[in-house]
């Protein structure tokens, strides 16, 4: 069946930034959060990536508008009864995302697809709750989420073909690169990206070298548009180390292990870029090193 309707669980960075590409898209969009506070920061955060846009005259005033008409906040999961596609963007915890499609698969119809944006936790514990398991499956963006061109699919051992095909038809139609990964830890990006953002920790922990030297290496060496510290400030430290484990849960490796370092900044409060304290703040004189 062809995708109109979407919803988003989640205002967050990933679910506003998931939400405000499908609208950009064409998609009749619900945004739900748990409150009204919530929900406003994730509308806002909708409405100024738009505006910023127009700003820069990337996209019309008009339709800036337009966008805006196809996106609506709730604070009712029951108004999901009319969607086509859910999408999961809420924190990273199986509990929580497992009473979310307990919920989402009473109220949205049979045969509709139930998916997630997790990072790292693994689907089938989600499809199992539900009785459609062959309609649910990964749908992981990248953050950016607006930006990022690729969009995981991730199917499970119960994920029918015609789910795997209508996400690819979807994320196409988002403008993105659909790539398809089974269900284990970390998927295809996160399997590769994890251990090394944890080895950059580790060279810097052993005093190998400068965060910032470390950074320009990748940079300037690699071509990537940033270094890992960067990076690392950028997606999290608390999402980068929550992956970390269940990556290592999965595959033992020691490249997969998070490193104390890495412990003890979330362990201090310093997630990075969302709450303005990571690594590129630390006060390199201090007991970091
Ligand atoms: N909506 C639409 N467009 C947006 C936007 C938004 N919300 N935010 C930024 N943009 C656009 C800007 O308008 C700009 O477009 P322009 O070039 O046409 O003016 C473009 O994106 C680049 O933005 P900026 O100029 O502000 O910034 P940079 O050029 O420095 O690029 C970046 C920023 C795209 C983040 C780049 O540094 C980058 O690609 N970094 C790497 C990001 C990355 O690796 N992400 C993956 C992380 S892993 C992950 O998410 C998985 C998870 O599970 C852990």
């Amino acid at each position: 069946m062809a995708i109109k309707t979407v919803g988003v669980v989640g205002g967050g960075l990933m679910g506003s930034g998931i939400a405000q590409t499908a609208a950009q898209a064409g998609y009749d969009v619900l945004l739900a959060e748990v409150n009204q506070e919530l929900l406003d920061r994730g509308m806002r955060r909708v409405h100024g990536a738009w505006e910023m846009l127009s700003g820069k005259g990337r996209i019309t005033a008009d339709q800036a508008a337009e966008y805006r008409g196809r996106i609506r906040g709730t604070l009712e999961l029951n108004e999901f009864a009319d969607r086509d596609l859910v999408i999961e963007a809420i924190v990273e915890n199986l509990d929580a995302k497992r009473a979310l499609f307990r919920t989402l698969d009473e109220i949205v119809p049979a045969g509709r697809i139930l998916a997630s944006n997790t990072s790292s936790l693994p689907i089938i514990e989600m499809a199992a709750v539900t009785q459609r398991q062959d309609r649910v499956a990964g749908l992981h963006f990248f953050n950016p989420a607006p930006v990022m061109k690729l969009v995981e699919i991730v199917r499970t051992i119960l994920t029918s073909e015609e789910t795997v095909s209508e996400l690819r038809e979807f994320a196409t139609t988002l403008g993105k690169t659909p790539v398809v990964a089974k269900d284990t830890a970390g998927f295809i990006v996160n399997f590769l990206l994890i251990p090394y953002m944890l080895s950059a920790i580790r060279m810097y922990e052993n005093g190998l070298a400068t965060m910032r030297d470390i950074d320009s290496g990748m940079k300037l060496g690699c071509g990537y548009p940033m270094g890992p510290f960067e990076l690392l400030d950028y997606v999290g430290l608390d999402t980068t180390l929550y992956a970390a484990e269940q990556i290592y849960k999965e595959n033992p490796d020691p490249a997969n292990a998070p490193p104390t370092l890495l412990r003890r900044m979330v362990q201090a409060g310093r997630y990075g870029k969302k709450n303005g304290k990571g690594f590129y703040n630390l006060d390199e004189t201090s007991g970091a090193r």
